[in-house]
């Protein structure tokens, strides 16, 4: 039987913050989303828990590494902070590196969001919140809400809407971080993948792109054939060089809602699929995981020790114009979708 268990965590600002057990129907598949920044802290696939988190409500308040929460009102680097609107300039906060706004500063990530458990033939919550005008400089009030299926075919499911009363940016994602051997395991490195994505976006110094579209042909980037991902780490390629790994947006091929990558885990054989709507998906291998911040369980984790599918628009878009608009109209409705399938490598196909 599906199951949803709520369990008081915390307060924050005089907010009450939940954490929510969300189980599918066989009870393969069970998700611990909090009502805080709406991060994924646990994610159990037939008893391996294959998500990274921290370990108290506390330790995600100095949002180190992001590890887990819903990114809004826009996901990734907009380089020095502004972009022009209808003719009008906005400034962000510069959050890293005095140049760059990354993930909205005091982002969604940040929020205490309203949670309903929602009715149906699947397990799920809704989690929802309004943004102010001129929340983290951005314009419009934004109404967002990201529900989370856990499906009985063992698939976590995020499915973001959002509007607006005036023109604005939406780029949401979620930034859960994946380690398929559990979180507990060390590194990902012999994790193998499969992307299909035949282009990527090089970043400059700043982590932001450059503007060009290349090709993956010849490259580290390229997993259109299944990759273990320590080889390509250590291939000795200047752009992954230059940032520790990966930190790139993937450019996918398709539209509509289809299967982009596959990353399979060495030791336990857990494939996840994940199937977006997203033009991109922002591939991150954990570069920078603190091995100092406090994580469950008082587990140490170390580089590599989780990737991120970010899946999104292309960050940055405001300045190259040929990007997919992350423009938000008033009266439109922003929706989308991502799913992270799991199955054992052995029963893939049945
Ligand atoms: C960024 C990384 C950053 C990570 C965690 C990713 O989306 O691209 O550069 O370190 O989030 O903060």
């Amino acid at each position: 039987m599906q199951k949803i268990e709520k369990k008081w965590i915390g307060n924050i600002r005089g907010e009450d913050v939940y954490a929510f057990l969300v189980t599918n129907g066989k009870g393969t598949l069970s998700a611990e989303i909090l009502t805080y920044g709406g991060i994924l802290r646990s994610l159990w696939y037939k008893g391996t828990d294959v998500a990274l988190g921290r370990e108290t409500l506390e330790d995600y308040f100095d949002n180190d590494g992001y590890i887990g929460p819903i990114i809004g009102r826009h996901a990734g680097r907009i380089q020095d902070a502004f972009f022009t609107l209808n003719g009008k300039t906005y400034i962000l906060p510069k959050t890293e590196n005095e140049r760059v706004n990354l993930h909205s500063g005091d982002g969604f990530h940040t929020r205490v969001w309203q949670a309903e458990e929602v009715s149906g033939e699947e397990a799920a919550i809704k989690l929802s919140m309004v943004s102010p005008d001129g929340d983290g400089g951005f314009p419009g009030e934004v109404t967002v809400s990201v529900t989370f299926t856990v499906t009985n075919d063992d698939a976590l499911r995020i499915s973001y809407c959002a509007h607006t009363d005036a023109d604005t940016l939406v780029n949401l994602t979620s930034h859960g971080y994946f380690n398929l051997n559990g979180h507990d395991s060390g590194s990902i490195e012999n994790h193998t993948i499969v992307m299909n994505a035949a282009y990527y976006l090089p970043n400059n110094t700043l982590c932001a792109p450059t503007g060009e579209i290349r090709s993956v042909e010849g490259t580290s980037f390229d997993m259109r054939q299944e990759k273990r991902i320590g080889a390509l780490l250590h291939a000795d390629f200047p752009e992954t060089n230059r940032f520790g790994g990966f930190d790139h947006t993937m450019v996918l091929q398709g539209t509509g809602f289809r299967k982009i990558a596959e990353v399979t885990g060495d030791k336990t054989g857990i494939t996840m699929e994940c199937i977006t709507d997203r033009p991109g998906v922002h591939f991150y291998t954990g570069n920078k995981i603190d091995p100092l911040a406090t994580y469950k369980h008082r587990t140490v984790y170390s580089t590599y020790q989780g990737f991120c599918l970010e899946t999104q628009l292309f960050p940055d878009s405001m300045k190259y114009p040929f990007f997919p608009s992350v423009i938000l109209k008033s009266g439109e409705t922003f929706q989308s979708k991502t799913e992270y399938r799991f199955m054992l490598k052995k029963e893939k196909g049945k």
